[in-house]
């Protein structure tokens, strides 16, 4: 018998205000129609002045707890994917727990910009594995419109805020890809590309938050080929072919992304949670944000096999494969 991370809970917040594509063209020179056409994004939402990442997550990690029945006592550690925190220190995740008020275990973040989630899943999943924790709060959180240049068309137009938490419980698995639980992780990270995605501030540069550069057509590039091999990759360490895939759960950068990695990956786009018309790109936040969309709605059922899969900033980008 072998410890496996299984998923007990899912949870979600988005900030109330919503800003539809029709904001930007009063401001830009672009229009609903290139927004939606190029990417998939109708809306997204933006936290309201003084609502910090912090904020969100607790939001989410509650609505998680509530989801799988527990409460912030059972629960071991916590770990923030963000690259927005409320400060440049303490972490997001101790913030996150001080607002549940937890005080035992432990909680710290991990930074891997869009694929921020499925780093701090591959962490969460070697600190269960290895007997450490048994239960453990994953929180992807961003306040992405606090670095966005609102005079940049080419980026402002794509992201949005929001969390989205998942809670990983020890499970015994027979160590079978027939297990509940994460069976297979594969994580990359390549920083030739650092200056495709970046954001221009920082503590030790310009002590300012600074905002976020994309030279976009690349990343678009990148993301094709990357997102379906990261997948073939996981799917080929878990011992699942792709059509077994009951479930792709991508990061929602932007439509025409997803559709090319679910068509290298010969998946039909009924199997696709795409949740990026109503929440844009909510970088860290977007694959655990449409997990627990997807599963509110009652989507996934026991023993479903799920990928999700990220790129970002760096560049990093990684793709984890597992069983509902
Ligand atoms: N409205 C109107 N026109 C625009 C806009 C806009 N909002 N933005 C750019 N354009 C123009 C450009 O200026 C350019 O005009 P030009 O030909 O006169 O120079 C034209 O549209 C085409 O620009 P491209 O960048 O080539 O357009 P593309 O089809 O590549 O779409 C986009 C741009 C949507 C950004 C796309 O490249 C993309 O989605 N890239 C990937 C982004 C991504 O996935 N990021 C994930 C990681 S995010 C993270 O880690 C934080």
């Amino acid at each position: 018998m072998i410890r496996r991370s299984v998923v007990r809970g899912t949870g979600h917040y988005l900030p109330e205000r919503i800003v539809e594509n029709a904001f930007f063209e009063q401001q830009l020179e672009t229009s609903d129609e290139w927004i939606r056409a190029r990417t998939g994004i109708e809306r997204r939402h933006f936290a309201a002045e003084g609502q910090t990442t912090s904020d969100l997550g607790i939001e989410a990690a509650k609505a998680a707890l509530a989801n799988a029945g527990l409460s912030a006592d059972d629960i071991d550690a916590i770990v923030v994917a963000t690259s927005t925190p409320d400060l440049t220190f303490p972490s997001v995740a101790t913030m996150i727990q001080g607002g549940l008020g937890m005080s035992r275990g432990f909680a710290f973040d991990v930074q891997a910009v869009c694929a921020g989630f499925v780093f701090a899943l591959s962490t969460a999943d070697a600190m269960i594995r290895a007997g450490q924790a048994d239960r453990i709060l994953v929180i992807g959180a961003e306040a992405f419109s606090r670095i966005l240049d609102f005079t940049d068309r080419s980026t402002c137009v794509l992201f949005g805020d929001g969390a989205g938490a998942v809670i990983l419980e020890v499970q015994e698995g027979e160590g079978t890809n027939q297990d509940r639980g994460i069976l297979a992780l594969d994580l990359n990270s390549d920083g030739r590309y650092r200056d495709l995605l970046y954001v221009d501030g920082g503590v030790a540069t310009t002590g300012t938050a600074g905002h976020l550069r994309m030279q976009g057509n690349l990343v678009f590039r990148h993301a094709v080929e990357k997102l379906a091999a990261t997948a073939h990759r996981a799917l080929d360490k878990a011992g699942i072919p792709a059509e077994s895939v009951d479930w792709l759960v991508p990061h929602q950068a932007n439509i025409r992304i997803i559709e090319a990695t679910a068509k290298r990956m010969e998946l039909p786009i009924e199997k696709v949670v795409l949740t990026v018309a109503n929440h844009g790109n909510t970088s860290a936040a977007s694959i655990p944000l449409a997990m627990s969309v997807a599963n509110s709605e009652g989507r996934f059922k026991t023993g479903d096999v799920l990928v999700a899969e990220a790129i970002g900033g760096g560049l990093a980008w990684g793709s984890v494969v597992l069983r509902w």
